[in-house]
């Protein structure tokens, strides 16, 4: 067998190295590999609000498809965000450039929770249509659907915008338990009709992004939050594609991220691959995990750390190489690519016995 793409998305090393089967080669995609590192992201995009190009079928094709063709990566990422099935319901939500998700009137009382509009599955017909789209341009280039979790969106919901401690959050968490849980049970659902809608229109994989999960303790995540993300797999019924389940600094969390219903569980770059490998146990895949900055450093180092990522990632089930967070604006796109040709490169011969390398 050689190196190059099989013939449909559900073969592809992406998926297989998901379920821990024999890959061709260490499949690689980056978050956040669509959008402002991208030159021509920036000139596709300009003068169109974030929201407004994440509802237009063009352009989510073009854009989804632009670090595809440039950086020849193993899976494409679905253009959207996961504040978008809010918006779409309703929800008054602007992307600030710089900033990210601004809310304009925050969830702060229980009243508030009870009166936030549910989405409804009519409104996502955009959303098949790209998918749809997106799946026939893309070949045996499996797409990956995605939903943001109920907890992170839970802390844009409150804060009314991005946060780095999430004391409100975490205090309405506490002082509200029962709002809490119609709150996420809500945000549950409108994730599960966007993931759905994503896969019933032929999308390959999911990724159920929990962000800022990592602010709360094991305790408070297993009996607070894991119910409702399980929530949203459970959603997706017997629909047969491979669950990936991300967090950043989930270091103490990770067996849980598991536990919820995943078949990847991603690691940000905090924790070796091979010691994450033991937290999260057998019967699972590990996504990750070479940090983002170290692509601003120089190429010496850049390799280097993709050999360490490489060769840790081997104490897994299957190994998805990733970044442990999204691509930094700054980053050099040309970067991106060196270094999926080097983990191809790196990995083609030792999965392949059988095939010399390039
Ligand atoms: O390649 C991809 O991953 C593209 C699809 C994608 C976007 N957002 C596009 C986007 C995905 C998967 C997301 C998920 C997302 N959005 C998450 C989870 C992933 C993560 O990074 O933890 C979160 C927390 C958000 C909320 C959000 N949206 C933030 C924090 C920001 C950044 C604000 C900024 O400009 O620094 C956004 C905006 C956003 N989402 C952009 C893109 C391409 C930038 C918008 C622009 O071009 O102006």
């Amino acid at each position: 067998m050689s190196a190059p793409a099989s013939a449909s998305p559900a073969d592809s090393d992406l998926v297989r190295a998901a379920r821990g089967l024999p890959v061709s080669r260490t499949p690689v995609w980056f978050m956040r590999q669509a959008g402002r590192s991208l030159p021509e992201y920036r000139e596709l995009r300009a003068g169109t609000k974030m929201l407004d190009a994440c509802q237009d079928p063009d352009l989510i094709t073009e854009i989804t498809l632009q670090p595809v063709r440039r950086h020849g990566v193993d899976a494409a990422i679905f253009f959207s965000d996961i504040v978008l099935p809010l918006v779409v319901a309703g929800v008054d939500i602007e992307i600030k450039p710089g900033v990210g998700p601004v809310v304009a009137n925050p969830v702060r009382s229980v009243a508030d929770v009870d009166t936030l509009p549910d989405l409804e599955p009519e409104r996502l017909a955009f959303l098949e249509t790209a998918v749809r789209r997106l799946v026939a341009e893309l070949g045996a280039t499996p797409l990956i659907g995605f939903a943001g979790a109920p907890f992170t969106l839970a802390t844009y919901l409150i804060e009314g915008g991005p946060s780095k401690e999430h004391a409100r959050t975490k205090a309405f968490m506490y002082a509200e338990p029962e709002a809490w849980s119609r709150l996420l049970q809500k945000l549950s659902v409108s994730s599960s009709t966007f993931l759905r809608t994503q896969v019933d229109a032929g999308a390959s994989a999911v990724q159920l992004f929990d962000s800022w999960a990592g602010v709360l303790s094991a305790a408070d995540y297993a009996e607070r939050v894991l119910p409702h993300s399980r929530a949203v797999f459970d959603g997706l019924g017997d629909r047969d594609v491979p669950r990936i389940h991300f967090g950043v600094g989930t270091g103490e969390l990770l067996p849980l991220i598991g536990d919820a219903g995943a078949d990847v569980v991603g690691v940000d770059w905090r924790l070796p691959l091979d010691e994450a490998a033991r937290r999260v146990g057998p019967g699972r895949s590990l996504q990750g995990n070479l940090d983002p900055a170290v692509l601003l450093a120089d190429r010496e180092t850049v390799d280097r750390e993709v050999r360490r990522v490489v060769e840790q990632g081997k104490a897994a089930r299957g190994h998805i190489f990733n970044l442990g967070h999204g691509v930094l604006p700054d980053t050099d796109p040309g970067v991106l690519t060196h270094v999926v040709e080097l983990v191809h490169e790196l990995t083609v011969s030792s999965a392949c016995p059988t095939t010399p390398g390039e």
